[in-house]
């Protein structure tokens, strides 16, 4: 993708993560683990967010809610984010996203929203019923990102076509109001070893926190007993391993296996199968359990600590959200200026 129209732009990150119940290892190695990455590249500034304006576009408990916003920020903490080098906030304490996010609905056509292929996934068959909020999820996505004129975006391969949606968004904002360059066209980052981690129990279809067998995925927040069993009922084929990629071609479970343990070693998945590469599935998956529980159960366990202290997350995020909100303020100044809205945010 290019990135022409970044140049004018401060180099800025922003991510969100939706507070929906428990993280996953796909989470951790397709996001949260390059969001610490990030953090030791001075070129940028950093915003990590808990989007829980998104996590009410579907059926929630008020009360489950709650606890999940502080078991992702604490899964923030805990995976390594410094709230003194990254600002770590939550959505809906900044109101300018919801502001910008009005604007984008007006600014985006019916069609493009009718290409997402998350919301027909997650609207099911029952469209009709489907909250309008789900529906326009996307430009509030967009809005997350713009509103502070983000220009790098490091997430999972699953949400790539959201942010062309984003892309499309700015140009059009750009263009429609004659304000070249108003918005950034901004870059996905997406890991290259791990941009869709599956599940454990069919290798076709991603690790997710919605699926009903946990069994599925790795929680962040899953003990060391239960990650080892997790791995060793992980579904297989009754093939060793090849000895290069080529031979994972058809072998999904046995593809994303090796995926995840290239991700969590840093390495490639040919050096993993230059290791492993004629060996059974006995050999690989002690290994593997091992490596997991070593890099996984001390984040589960600091998760622990932290939302033992949920006044403290709570500060955290708050003073995170002052920050995001001072950044975002003059954007929106400009963007009513330019709409020609008499608002511009003045009470707050
Ligand atoms: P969410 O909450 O579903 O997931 C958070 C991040 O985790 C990544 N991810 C995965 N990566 C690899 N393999 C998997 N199995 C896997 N499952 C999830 C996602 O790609 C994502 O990066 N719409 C977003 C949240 C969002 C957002 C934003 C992201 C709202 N506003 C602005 C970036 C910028 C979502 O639902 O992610």
């Amino acid at each position: 993708m290019s990135n022409t129209s970044t140049t004018r732009h401060t180099r800025r990150v922003f991510s969100g993560v939706q507070p929906t119940g428990n993280l996953t290892l796909g989470n951790y190695l397709g996001a949260v683990r390059n969001f610490v990455a990030l953090q030791d590249d001075d070129s940028f500034e950093r915003l990590y967010c808990v989007v829980d304006m998104h996590a009410i576009t579907q059926p929630f408990k008020p009360i489950e809610l709650k606890s999940a916003i502080h078991e992702v920020a604490a899964a923030f903490i805990a995976s390594g984010l410094d709230p003194a080098k990254s600002i770590l906030f939550n959505q809906s304490r900044v109101s300018a996203h919801a502001e910008l996010g009005w604007i984008f609905n007006c600014v985006a056509r019916m069609g493009w929203l009718n290409r997402m292929t998350q919301f027909k996934e997650k609207a099911g068959k029952n469209k009709e019923n489907a909250s309008v909020g789900l529906y326009a999820y996307p430009n509030l996505m967009a809005a997350d990102i713009l509103v502070y004129r983000a220009t790098h975006v490091p997430v999972g391969d699953d949400q790539k076509q959201h942010l062309e949606l984003t892309r499309d968004i700015a140009q059009k904002f750009n263009n429609d109001f004659e304000v070249p360059d108003f918005f950034p066209l901004c870059e996905p980052l997406i890991p290259a070893e791990s941009a869709r981690i599956m599940s454990l129990r069919d290798g076709t279809a991603k690790m997710s926190k919605s699926d009903p067998s946990d069994n599925s995925r790795i929680n962040l927040s899953d003990t060391a007993d239960l990650i080892a069993q997790k791995i060793r009922k992980a579904k297989t084929d009754p093939e060793p391993l090849p000895s290069d990629i080529e031979g994972l071609a058809e072998r999904p479970e046995a593809r994303n296996l090796v995926g995840i343990f290239a991700a969590l070693a840093g390495t490639t998945q040919d050096a993993v199968l230059g290791e492993y590469g004629g060996r059974g599935f006995g050999d690989f998956k002690p290994a593997l359990a091992d490596l997991t529980v070593e890099k996984i159960s001390p984040i589960g366990d600091e998760m622990r600590r932290l939302t033992a202290a949920p006044d403290h997350i709570d500060a955290i995020l708050a003073e995170g959200a002052d920050r995001a909100a001072a950044l975002a303020r003059p954007i929106m100044t400009e963007v009513y200026e330019t709409l020609g809205l008499l608002g511009g945010g003045t009470t707050g």
